[in-house]
């Protein structure tokens, strides 16, 4: 079964995760960038209007893949918007993915992936692992937004989540073989 891991990052916390899953699987590792620079503005812009940005390489090059493990942020309770264009793609074909995600936490879980992953490719992930930064800093006094944003994920954490996600990983994939 051939697999990729596919990242999309603002700030280097899924792309530093990506990169330590691909490894830990041993599979190919794509980057999703953007010809136009990422301001505030057009994340909001992106999700009032439901834009599908522009982003390099092109969704077909997930043609190559069995499985897609995709690794980005949550934004405003929504997958980063980068990541759409591929999402959509995997509408028309019936190729496996998961969803990977740290994101900051500070206001509880992201309820709202899972139904919008469903309606964005038509079908449920093998996986969906919500991770959060407020999860990895000190629970007292409880970590708000400026906290977990600030944060970027240290080389120990990044040990510790790849563990996990790899293990989930694993587990689901035997679950559909
Ligand atoms: C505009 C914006 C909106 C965000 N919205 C959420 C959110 O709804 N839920 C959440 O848990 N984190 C949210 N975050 C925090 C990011 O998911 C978090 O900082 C993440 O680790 C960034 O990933 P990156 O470094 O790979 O870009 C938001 C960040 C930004 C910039």
């Amino acid at each position: 079964m051939k697999t990729a891991v596919i990242s999309y990052s603002l700030t280097g916390n899924n792309e530093a995760l990506a990169n330590s899953i691909a490894e830990e699987l041993a599979v190919e590792h794509i980057r999703i960038t953007e010809p136009k620079p990422r301001t505030m503005g057009s994340i909001v812009l992106d999700t009032i209007f439901n834009r599908t940005p522009q982003v390099q390489p092109m969704s077909s090059r997930l043609e190559n893949y069995d499985l897609i493990l995709f690794c980005g942020p949550v934004w405003l309770g929504q997958v980063a918007t980068p990541l759409r264009a591929y999402l959509k793609y995997l509408k028309t074909d019936l190729r496996r993915y998961a969803f990977i995600s740290i994101s900051g936490g500070a206001d509880g879980a992201n309820t709202k992936l899972a139904g919008e992953l469903k309606k964005r490719v038509g079908r449920e992930p093998i996986a969906l692992i919500d991770l959060h930064i407020a999860d990895l800093l000190p629970p007292d006094p409880k970590p708000v937004r400026k906290d977990t944003s600030a944060y970027r994920i240290s080389d120990g954490d990044i040990e510790k989540l790849t563990g996990t996600i790899v293990k989930t990983v694993r587990e689901a994939i035997s679950n559909w073989q």
